[in-house]
């Protein structure tokens, strides 16, 4: 039986980061043998709000690659690919847009609160405020099953299913296919070290790539139960965000366990618990560190990968785009020879 296909992306504004990895990249790590696997460097995606700043993006797509294969996203298995090599994505958008309302785009919720975090709300780019129907495309266009993504990305599944029905019903096809969601296990999210939701424009992100040094002074700076005055007091490791980590990072569930419990009865210091997550996070960040700082130092490698990657996307979009343009009846072979 031919796999299923799983599609998904990142913006390549920065550096990958912790939230990433939980929310998404572990998922495709653990999918990536029984998937045909398609990732995305979302950099047409990310200029719709960084049109002015084409360096940031064009300098990240290198970053977000070296974080993938870091992590362990296996080039052998996956296709990464950059976005804007593929302008099949913005012509199919072209005709998904005819399926979507504009009230639609705008009851999205995460466009919302984008818009709100950018100051958007008087005047939001054109390109920015339709992005949402673009991921539609990217998602339709590989005929994807499957997408793991963070639970923000919900509204543009939703969208995507609703236009893949309705593209289907309409011109009596079933060229795509309606793709599901795949969320990460855990049902908390990883908030960032300062306890607001992790984000590279709030600054409290700790990232894969980061240094040992950084590391430790992020840990330091996370608040933790401020009810109580002193160690010897007892607390509530649900309002220690070292805790919070702790549970995504430390696989000694049992430690965790027990110092939680110290915690509650009181006599435990929060330094404690900090020492005990900058362990595990040095641990656990050291080797994709240094994998990362090899593929820094190679950047035709990371090219060819990206190049591989590019040209199967490529066969999959102009495939898709074909059976979609002849459901519509409008391939003319009179004017240009096809594919
Ligand atoms: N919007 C996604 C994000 O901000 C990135 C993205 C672009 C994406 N195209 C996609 C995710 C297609 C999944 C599928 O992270």
């Amino acid at each position: 039986m031919a796999k299923k296909v799983l599609l998904t992306g990142d913006r390549p504004t920065g550096p990958l980061h912790l939230g990433h990895y939980v929310g998404s990249l572990k998922n495709r790590i653990e999918m990536q043998g029984s998937h045909e696997v398609y990732i995305m460097i979302a950099d047409a995606q990310a200029l719709t709000d960084n049109f002015k700043d084409i360096n940031k993006v064009r300098t990240n797509i290198l970053e977000v690659a070296a974080d993938y294969l870091a992590v362990g996203i296996d080039p052998e298995l996956c296709n990464i690919f950059v976005q804007s090599c593929l302008p099949e994505l913005p012509e199919l958008t072209m005709y998904f847009l005819n399926l979507v309302t504009i009230q639609q785009i705008g009851h999205n919720p995460t466009v919302k609160a984008e818009c709100k975090m950018r100051g958007f709300e008087e005047s939001v780019p054109a390109g920015f405020y339709l992005y949402p129907i673009f991921q539609v495309a990217d998602i339709l266009a590989f005929q994807a099953h499957v997408v793991p993504v963070g639970p923000d990305q919900t509204p543009m599944l939703e969208l995507a299913r609703d236009v893949a029905r309705k593209f289907n019903d309409l011109y009596k096809t079933k060229v795509f296919v309606t793709p599901e969601g795949v969320y990460p296990k855990m049902e908390r999210t990883l908030p960032g070290f300062d306890g607001q939701k992790m984000s590279k424009s709030l600054g409290n992100a700790i990232y894969l790539g980061d240094a040992e040094a950084d590391v430790i002074k992020k840990v330091k700076k996370m608040k933790s139960d401020e009810n109580r005055s002193s160690p010897a007091d007892p607390g509530d490791p649900e309002k220690a965000i070292a805790f919070t980590y702790l549970d995504f990072f430390d696989p000694e569930t049992s430690f965790v366990d027990d110092l939680k419990e110290r915690y509650r009865k009181g006599g435990l210091p929060d330094s404690a618990v900090k020492d005990r997550l900058i362990q595990v996070l040095l641990a656990f960040l050291k080797p994709i560190r240094e994998r990362r700082e090899m593929f820094h130092k190679d950047p035709e490698a990371l090219f060819s990968i990206l190049q591989r990657g590019t040209e199967k996307a490529k066969e999959k979009t102009l495939n898709t785009l074909s059976l979609a343009k002849k459901a519509m009846g409008i391939e003319y072979p009179q004017l240009y020879s096809t594919l």
